[in-house]
């Protein structure tokens, strides 16, 4: 007893609790907020004007203000103002979501430009639809040149997913203030909470690259 290791072996079961459900949001939130945020970059790519306009305004929206404030309004404001009520899991997963679909889609539509303009030009003159060549051709591409742009993201939401630990989901944070001041110790919980969030995104930064490698392998650009 003393040490910070003894220390986090005797909590440990709190620590574990709390990152099954760090996983679980992180995991979720960008599940869900890739396939929003495709959808939010097609619409921004779509040529029609109210379609824009409206990918425009969700992005700004959910980039420009603070995710804390968002998951307090889907939490407490709309149960307050709508009666619209959620769990506070389905209130973390709700906000990470959304709010990593408006950065994903503009990773999206980066990557959507970002393919050759022949490719569609192709397609087309062989006489596909646009829209067949957007499925089958560029997004696929588009998807695979902004893998390393999901993976960061990834990262980002498993820090930033700490932040549901402020409406009382038992995350990895959650647990760290719980050990916090069941101990009286102001140090240790939250070294070792950081150690803990360090090691998960160094082993998902490490799973990446050899995804991107495993994935460039064959590739002649
Ligand atoms: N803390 C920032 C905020 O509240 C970070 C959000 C970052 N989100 C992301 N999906 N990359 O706005």
């Amino acid at each position: 007893p003393g040490n910070i290791f003894s220390f986090f072996w005797k909590y440990r079961g709190y620590y574990a609790d709390g990152v099954q459900y760090t996983l679980l949001l992180s995991a979720l939130g960008v599940l869900f907020g890739f396939l929003i945020g495709l959808l939010i970059a097609l619409l921004r790519l779509s040529g029609v004007k109210i379609l824009k306009w409206i990918a425009v305004a969700y992005t700004e929206v959910l980039r420009g203000t603070p995710m804390l404030v968002q998951l307090l309004i889907i939490h407490f404001g709309l149960a307050s103002a709508f009666d619209i009520k959620f769990t506070v899991l389905q209130s973390g997963i709700i906000t990470l979501s959304l709010n990593s679909s408006a950065y994903l889609a503009e990773i999206f539509r980066a990557g959507i430009q970002g393919v050759d303009k022949g490719q569609m030009e192709a397609a087309r003159s062989l006489g596909m639809p646009r829209g067949l060549a957007m499925r089958t051709i560029i997004i696929p591409q588009a998807i695979k040149s902004v893998l390393p742009a999901i993976g960061n993201e990834f990262v980002v939401i498993i820090k930033e997913s700490s932040i549901v630990s402020f409406i009382g989901v038992a995350d990895l944070m959650f647990q760290a203030n719980a050990v916090r001041t069941l101990t009286y110790s102001g140090l240790y919980p939250l070294v070792i909470a950081a150690c803990i969030y360090l090691i998960m995104t160094l082993i998902l930064s490490k799973l990446l690259n050899v995804l991107e490698r495993r994935l460039s392998a064959g590739d002649i650009r």
